[in-house]
């Protein structure tokens, strides 16, 4: 178990995001909830992982699944109560396993009692905890858009007045400049860390610095000004994993973020590598340009050594199946899944595991009235009033709806594949009959123990934590193969992402070293890699 007194214990943590809705159901009304978490935590400690990120569990009337909270304070009865939360924390560190909660502090549901008060009248208190702009029904303020589609405005009759809403329309956005605001978010996280938390993940942080008039979403002015503070009132008063969810982030702003100094968060999630393969809209994919991939993930590694943090992530709660992305859901579903997971794990940073990754689990194809995602939906109705065909909507779902990962975790061949007695909320992945942790367990050679043994490198070998990151084949079309160095001892990561066996040439100074790794039988040194070939050697000088 890892010392979380020690300053920076997250540095050689393991992260583990459970979506709440789809990980175990346990009253039979096809939602997941607290007691099926409790329920499933020996497996998690037997893959050995050190946190869970838990997706919003407050009260919420779940436009966005819980990403509107109507009260930061409440457990959603939903998904149980406040005392199965407390279980939850105390059954998960007797295991070595800590709970950080998903923070939504850029926008409040519009069923807070804070904006229920809010669109009252002008003169309310809680008036200025949001986001307002004079008018007249009908001429927005500007011409912003919402994430989700539409415009960033509503009209509210009783006060005259529009209120930002950078999501959904139920998704009001809070008003940092307000520091009575500010000090209501403050006290509640501090209540929360009261309860034994050990860490949060900060949902579009970079977002509440907004400055509508100037067309500002991410990245305002006073962002890193609020961040200090938040960080000052609150997470230094412990010892926390905090990590902020920054689309906007470069490595200049991520090196503010994640400061050695601990003045802001632990890391951020940035998203450059998940850009990529898109053109223009996440819904216009691309196919994976591979080299420039390495070249940015080789960026990120470079520029925050020593100065910052990484977070390591493939997949969340938003974001397609890897496996399916950039690795092969067919064929060599297990070896992909392996090499994806090598190439992450190996690199310096904090890795975050998304539920059923473990497993190597795949996208979904549904109908489209089987979608519940707002953004999906959303998306459907614009493009279909764009001209867009049908069947080349359905293809973008397919590739980059949010439900993709969102389908129930599959525990077993059984019924619902274990996750509930009833029907679940959202179809379970046909393919769970081949697919799921019970069969998972029973093969050695399966996807979820071969990363037992990725989750065991940072704990065993210093240099997986500590060690710089040198690219090396950095023009080759299909080998990704990275170096890491720290005090004498050396890693070495080959992949070879390609169906085909590729020819590569051990470095200068390699020959003889240890295998640590290999998604294949070992074979002798010096012979191709094998499709979808993954392996990490190692010495020490
Ligand atoms: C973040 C969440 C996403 C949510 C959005 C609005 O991007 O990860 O699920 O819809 O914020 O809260
Ligand atoms: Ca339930």
């Amino acid at each position: 178990m890892l010392d979380k007194t020690k300053k920076d214990w997250w540095k050689s943590a393991v992260a583990y995001q459970i979506y709440p809705k789809s990980f175990q159901d346990t009253n039979g009304d096809g939602v997941g909830d607290l007691p099926g978490i409790i329920q499933r935590l020996d497996y998690l400690q037997e893959l050995g992982i050190d946190v869970i990120w838990l997706s919003p569990v407050f009260a919420s009337p779940q436009v966005d699944n819980g990403y509107d909270i109507s009260d930061y304070r409440a457990i959603d009865p939903m998904f149980g109560t406040l005392e199965d939360m407390q279980t939850l924390i105390r059954e998960g560190k007797k295991r070595g396993i800590g709970i950080m909660l998903d923070l939504v502090l850029n926008h409040s549901s519009d069923q807070h009692r804070w904006f229920l008060e809010a669109k009252k009248s002008k003169d309310n208190p809680y008036h200025d905890y949001y986001v307002w702009r004079d008018g007249v029904p009908g001429k927005f303020p500007n011409d912003m858009k919402s994430v989700f589609g539409g415009p960033a405005w509503d009209w509210v009759p009783e006060v005259g007045q529009y209120y930002f809403h950078q999501f959904a329309p139920q998704q009001p956005d809070l008003n940092w400049e307000n520091p009575a605001l500010r000090r209501e978010l403050y006290d509640m996280i501090l209540w929360w860390m009261e309860q034994g938390v050990e860490g949060f993940r900060l949902d579009v942080i970079d977002q509440i610095a907004k400055e509508p008039d100037n067309f500002i979403t991410n990245n305002g002015p006073r962002l890193h000004e609020f961040l200090r503070e938040l960080s000052r009132e609150t997470f230094q008063k412990g010892c926390l994993i905090t990590v902020g969810e920054a689309w906007g982030a470069d490595t200049e702003r991520a090196k503010l973020y994640s400061a050695p100094d601990g003045s802001e968060l632990s890391m951020v999630f940035q998203f450059e590598q998940m850009m990529l393969d898109q053109k223009g809209e996440k819904w216009d994919p691309i196919p994976l340009p591979f080299v420039k991939m390495k070249q940015s993930f080789a960026k990120w590694q470079t520029a925050l050594h020593s100065c910052g943090w990484n977070s390591l992530f493939l997949n969340n709660h938003d974001l397609p199946r890897i496996v399916s992305r950039w690795g092969d859901p067919g064929k060599y579903r297990v070896q992909s899944a392996k090499l994806l997971g090598t190439m992450l794990h190996g690199m310096q940073g904090t890795p975050y595991i998304y539920q059923g990754e473990e497993l190597g689990m795949t996208n979904i194809q549904l109908p489209i009235e089987e979608y519940r995602d707002v953004e999906i939906l959303n998306m459907y109705r614009e493009r279909l009033k764009k001209g867009y065909a049908p069947e080349d909507i359905m293809k973008s779902i397919y590739a980059r709806g949010r439900d993709n990962a969102r389908t129930p975790m599959q525990w077993d061949s059984g019924k619902n594949a274990g996750f509930s007695e009833e029907t679940p909320w959202l179809p379970v992945n046909p393919n769970y009959e081949e697919i799921n942790a019970e069969k998972a367990l029973a093969d050695s050679d399966s996807v979820f123990h071969y990363y037992q043994k990725l989750i065991a490198l940072r704990k065993e070998y210093p240099v997986f934590v500590h060690g710089d990151f040198t690219l090396l084949e950095e023009e080759h079309p299909k080998l990704f193969v990275y170096r890491r160095s720290w005090q004498g001892k050396e890693a070495l990561v080959v992949c070879n992402f390609s169906e085909e066996e590729t020819e590569f040439t051990l470095p200068e100074g390699w020959q003889g070293a240890q295998t640590l790794l290999d998604n294949y039988p070992q074979q002798e040194a010096e012979q191709p890699m094998r499709p979808w070939e993954a392996k990490i050697l190692y010495q020490e000088k």
